[in-house]
């Protein structure tokens, strides 16, 4: 065909983004699983949804220091709260949330992190986030769990970076 004539063009400019079109997403798609973290959810574990509270390491829900600046958050979400709903943490951690849920389904919502999760009774979910700037993080419930779900909210506190030659927090400067 005359490479010229506008029939030619015309298959191209439906060719072209018929091709381009499925490979832009492929490489967001590869951009976004490897250089942003996004992830499809894995299986991380199953608890007895009626014995949560019973059932290690949801026994002793808060904040465990697994290594220096490493921190595991055990979490229960019920109607109509997290369990802890506010956790303290200094500026350059590596925080882990463990969470599931001890009645209906939550999620875990941490809009100025990388946190997104479903929480769902039976299901363990495990999603790890850094927090590299001081200042407040609210996370949110954000599947619909009742009359009050607009309440279930809670927050990560980050405070200054912790100085590692004091590790008990005294200050010396
Ligand atoms: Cu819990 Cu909405």
């Amino acid at each position: 065909m005359n490479r010229g004539s506008p029939v030619y063009l015309y298959e191209l400019a439906w060719i072209l983004p018929s091709i381009a079109i499925p490979v832009g997403m492929l490489v967001a798609l590869i951009v976004l699983a490897y250089g942003g973290g996004v992830h499809l959810p894995g299986d991380e574990g199953r608890v007895n949804p009626t014995a949560v509270m019973a059932t290690a390491p949801f026994d002793q829900p808060g904040i465990v220091e697994v290594a220096p600046g490493r921190y595991e958050v055990r979490m229960i979400a019920g109607i109509w709260l997290f369990t802890p709903n506010e956790v303290r943490i200094p500026a350059g951690s590596t925080v882990t949330f463990v969470a599931t849920s001890r009645d209906v389904v939550h999620g875990l919502l941490i809009p100025r992190a990388n946190v997104n999760v479903m929480l769902l009774p039976g299901q363990i979910s495990r999603v790890t986030a850094r927090f590299e700037h001081p200042g407040e993080y609210p996370f949110f419930c954000h599947e619909y769990c009742g009359i009050a779900h607009h309440t279930m909210w809670g927050k990560v506190i980050v405070g200054p970076a912790s100085n590692a030659k004091h590790p008990d927090g005294d200050s010396t400067s």
